[in-house]
């Protein structure tokens, strides 16, 4: 089987038996958009209102954000795979609960075993403290995090500032793009 099959497969698996309460309120899953054979992936919080409505991540204006920046890197969306650590919208966008987080978790650890990226970017602190429960993400964003983690290929981790917070907020913003702009050396590293 392909990368891209295989991902087909466990996006239509867990589609159907993920065990998240938010699937209750959400209108559909999100599981994730892009390359299956991407030397990088980026993991974001949950999906909001937009994500929500079409099925993809970030295709509300913090994912035309995103976009943005990818092409301040000469890379395109389909170049890399773009997920998120909860796959259903919280209610009025709140912060993912814990058991959320957890119940979504063998989902996640399944797509990143089939991609195998060289590096895993995170956006904002919700992704980075799934992986790194006590980083801060004002201390260790734009800087390269190396650790082997349990059911994770990838050793490389880039903890960035999530997009909406930088959104409307100038100095925040241009540290992310500042930071975005590592990612290529990061890549060539590895
Ligand atoms: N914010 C996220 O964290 N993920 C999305 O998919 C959209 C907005």
């Amino acid at each position: 089987m392909s990368k891209a099959e295989q991902l087909a497969e466990i996006n239509t698996r867990w589609t159907r038996n993920c065990t998240c309460a938010l699937r209750n309120t959400a209108t559909q899953a999100v599981p994730g958009d892009g390359n299956p054979n991407a030397d990088i992936v980026f993991i974001g919080e949950a999906p909001g209102k937009s994500e929500d409505a079409v099925g993809k991540p970030f295709v509300g204006a913090a994912g035309k954000f995103l976009n943005e920046m990818l092409s301040e890197v000469n890379m395109k969306r389909e170049d890399v795979y773009i997920t998120n650590i909860v796959k259903y919208r919280p209610p009025n966008n709140r912060d993912p609960l814990p058991e959320e987080v957890a119940a979504c978790s063998p989902w996640l650890l399944e797509q990143l075993q089939t991609i195998n990226p060289k590096l895993i970017v995170f956006l904002g602190r919700h992704a980075l403290n799934r992986f790194f429960p006590k980083a801060k993400i004002g201390e260790v964003h734009g800087e390269m995090l190396q650790q082997n983690i349990d059911g994770i290929p990838a050793k490389n981790f880039l903890p960035l500032y999530h997009p909406a917070a930088a959104l409307y907020n100038g100095s925040l913003r241009a540290v992310l793009l500042e930071d975005f702009k590592k990612i290529p050396r990061m890549l060539a590293v590895n």
